[in-house]
């Protein structure tokens, strides 16, 4: 979502946090500060647009093309334009030996959707992820920073409910 009338620009206030995590490192040392920035910025848009990656480039005095490659690399950061409540569940061993496909697929058919789409309500994107280093509480999602652990039909029926209202 954008909140500037320019539509790649920081707000004033993001764009002074940006500089100040930029002047935490020595001259020359710029791209330092770019997952930092790039979470910033996910957070001000909602999701990393190639316009917007080009732009962070800029700000670090960077390629285009390194804003890319780390941004690509991680996750965390939404590459396209996603729904309200990212849900990113754990695809990993540890996470399937504890019923972990059987909760994703009950997941997916609840929502209607499958990994990487968002419902029609905008409300929720699916993302599969690797490990979310919560193996010992199988099947986990996360959203935002908050973890969902110890998944069942019936947790997942109660997570989905209440990220509705
Ligand atoms: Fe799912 Fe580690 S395997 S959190």
């Amino acid at each position: 979502m954008t909140e500037t009338s320019n539509p790649v620009a920081f707000t004033p206030e993001r764009l002074e946090k940006v500089k100040e995590i930029i002047d935490r490192y020595p001259a020359g040392r710029q791209k330092s500060a770019l997952l930092p920035v790039l979470h910033i910025a996910q957070e001000q848009w909602g999701w990393v647009s190639s316009e917007v990656m080009d732009y962070v480039a800029g700000l670090l005095d960077i390629l285009p093309v390194e804003v890319y490659e780390v941004a690509t690399f991680y996750t965390m950061y939404h590459l396209d334009a996603v729904g309200k409540h990212v849900i990113e569940y754990c695809r990993t061993g540890p996470c399937c030996l504890m019923g972990g496909e059987d909760i994703y697929d009950y997941l997916k058919e609840k929502l209607g959707i499958n990994a990487g789409e968002t419902t029609p309500d905008g409300l929720f994107t699916l993302k599969e992820v690797e490990c979310l280093a919560a193996c010992g509480w199988g099947p986990v999602f996360q959203i935002r920073e908050k973890f969902y652990m110890n998944l069942t039909r019936e947790k997942v029926d109660q997570i989905i409910e209440e990220l509705s209202k």
